[in-house]
């Protein structure tokens, strides 16, 4: 079996392919900066330099780790950027690199998905979106507006890609404790609700994409959580996700 994770030189992707790893699962991985990934795992991942933002390097990185191989059986995209605020309140800088690789990124990753796999006949794709796009309010920053998008991506692939044999699992997570969650918190995760350890959330996603699940919301808590916020009128959603924010950031 052969698995490729765009996003897999630190955190969620990274865990997810030492996971795969340890299952004897031939892995690829891509990110900017390599230098990112431990020295001794460098011999046994394949480890590729490329941005999820430009097709084509995505496109011919594929076709390298797959220059040996047959098939392309599990395809993932980690690769996410975030910064935390509302528009206006971020620099156009961040804004550009979170539409650019959220947006831009998880199309690029479908169209690869699809040429790639197309032909195979079969085929299991997993996106990680995140669970604040599970929730349509006015507060909202963009970073979970652009997870918002990732969502409606990936329904949308649902659909064209199935003919063809080929699954899409959509991850939602809550909070993961990853070194980039601690790193946008000042290494302090007491306000971040039902933090899941690294190692759970890659059980879980490794899971569901084996069922070929549609769409996992995880930890459970968090999805009940969200069910119940998704029933209120939106006028008191939007004052309590309002008042979350300000308390998450001590304003
Ligand atoms: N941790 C959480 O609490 C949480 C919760 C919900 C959703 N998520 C989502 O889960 C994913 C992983 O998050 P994480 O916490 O594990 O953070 P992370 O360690 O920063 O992982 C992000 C990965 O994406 C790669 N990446 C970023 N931009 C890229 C680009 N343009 N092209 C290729 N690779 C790119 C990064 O590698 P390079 O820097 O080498 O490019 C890195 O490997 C993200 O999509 C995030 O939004 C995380």
């Amino acid at each position: 079996m052969n698995v490729f994770i765009a996003g897999g030189t630190s955190g969620i992707g990274y865990a997810l392919a030492r996971h795969y790893l340890s299952k004897g699962y031939g892995v690829g991985i891509c990110g900017r900066d390599l230098t990112k990934i431990p020295e001794n795992d460098s011999k046994d991942i394949k480890a590729f330099q490329t941005d999820v933002c430009d097709i084509n390097a995505l496109l011919s990185t594929l076709q390298s780790f797959l220059v040996d191989k047959n098939e392309l059986d599990i395809f993932i995209n980690c690769a996410g950027s975030y910064a935390e605020d509302v528009a206006g309140r971020i620099s156009y800088e961040e804004a550009e690199e979170m539409l650019q690789t959220n947006i831009l990124g998880t199309v690029n990753f479908f169209e690869a998905a699809r040429k790639v796999m197309k032909n195979q006949k079969k085929g299991r794709i997993a996106v990680i979106a995140s669970v604040s796009g599970i929730l349509e309010y006015e507060n909202s920053s963009l970073y979970t507006k652009t997870k918002r998008s990732v969502i409606q991506i990936a329904d949308a692939y649902h659909r064209a890609l199935k003919p063809f044999g080929i699954s899409v699992t959509t991850i939602a997570p809550g909070y993961i404790d990853t070194e980039k969650l601690r790193q946008l918190n000042q290494n302090n995760l007491s306000k971040k609700p039902f933090l899941t350890e690294v190692e759970t959330a890659v059980s879980i996603i490794s899971e569901a994409i084996e069922k070929q699940k549609k769409l996992i919301i995880f930890p459970t808590k968090m999805k009940w959580m969200m069910k119940s916020l998704s029933l209120l009128p939106s006028s008191l959603l939007n004052i309590i996700m309002f008042r979350k924010a300000q308390w998450m950031k001590n304003d």
